[in-house]
């Protein structure tokens, strides 16, 4: 028995030193000191003893059994920290390797168009309103007088949520000239940037959806002069001093007198060639001084009050500012085409 315990302990403590990792150390536990263990398979033959023999072999078993715990706690410590030393040495960070570089992105040039537009009104005083895209016909079209059987109001040009023709996609941004009205004091000066909705196909210069920039000023003896003098400092800035426009006679159902804005074409000087197509002029906005009878809607003293209200295209003003020849490449997305701005 004697032999037996010594072979034991021998053996364990050799075992415990060559354990690759805890679990094995573990197992290795269980092989000697568990319940079905060696050890204790040992310990069990002692009730065999004579009884002088059983406490000097119980002393001895005991002694292997201590000597075997402190070899597995002492070898437990050693494979932990082992163990943390090639945990720090996997998960270390290299500082010095070089990072990979963020792609830095910048304004869509129609936006950039935009700042410019909303920067130079605000030098003039203007505020900036946002308004909603999904809009009531009735300020749409009848507060704008543009009554029933006014053609812009018909199904085949305007994207309607209702049978009853009430609520709608904006078809464009005028209908912020009667949100202004009704909720601000006066005198009013404002551009109203957006989105609108016409049932168009997609061209090089028409799409379903464009943006507009809706500008209109209310005060006390506003006139015509003031509209040009106005549309004419802010084209100047766009475009480089001394461009040129020019006031063509038009329709809008809610300005009396309703004009068309051209500026001189760019390219030529207003000689005419292909990208003014030979106009040598080029469309950029519908202007007028407000229909009385939009302001009498909106409760304002027609006596008192005057004024004028203008609506530009913001793609064609990014298509002319950047020389963009098709309009679908302003929201295809593509990073080739956007980086060159
Ligand atoms: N809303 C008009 C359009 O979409 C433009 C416009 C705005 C004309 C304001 C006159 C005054 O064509």
């Amino acid at each position: 028995m004697k032999e037996q315990l010594a072979k034991i302990r021998a053996e364990a403590l050799a075992a415990f030193d060559a354990a690759a990792d805890s679990a094995a150390l573990d197992a290795l536990r269980v092989q000697y000191l568990g319940k079905k263990g060696e050890l204790t398979a040992v310990l069990k033959m002692m009730g065999g003893l004579s009884a002088e023999e059983r406490p000097v072999m119980g002393q001895l078993a005991n002694e292997v059994r201590a000597a075997l715990e402190q070899a597995i706690e002492a070898t437990a410590k050693k494979l932990e920290a082992a163990a943390l030393e090639q945990q720090l040495k996997d998960e270390a960070l290299d500082v010095t390797i070089p990072g990979t570089p963020a792609v830095m992105g910048h304004k869509h040039p129609m936006y950039i168009a935009l700042d410019e537009i909303k920067d130079i009104f605000i030098g003039m005083g203007f505020t900036v309103l946002d308004g909603p895209e999904i809009e009531l016909a009735e300020l749409n079209f009848d507060r704008l007088n543009a009554e029933e059987g006014h053609p812009s109001r018909d199904w085949s040009d305007t994207f309607y949520f209702d049978e009853d023709s009430r609520v709608m996609l904006r078809s464009q941004t005028s209908p912020m000239q009667v949100r202004a009205m009704d909720t601000m004091d006066l005198p009013i000066r404002i551009v109203a940037p957006g989105r609108v909705y016409r049932k168009d196909e997609v061209d090089a210069t028409h799409s379903p959806m464009f943006h507009q920039v809706e500008g209109m000023v209310i005060d006390k003896g506003v006139t015509m002069a003031d509209l040009k003098g106005t549309l004419n400092t802010v084209v100047e800035q766009l475009y480089g001093e001394g461009t040129k426009t020019r006031f063509r006679p038009h329709h809008f159902p809610f300005t009396e007198p309703s004009c068309e804005m051209d500026v001189q074409c760019h390219k030529c000087g207003g000689e005419g060639c292909p990208t003014c197509k030979g106009e040598g002029w080029i469309e950029l906005l519908g202007a007028g001084m407000i229909h009385p009878k939009v302001l009498k809607m909106a409760g304002i003293d027609t006596e008192v009050y005057s004024g004028w209200a203008f609506g530009i295209g913001l793609e064609r003003t990014a298509m002319r500012r950047f020389k963009i020849a098709d309009l679908r490449l302003i929201f295809e997305n593509d990073i080739r085409f956007l980086e060159q701005f």
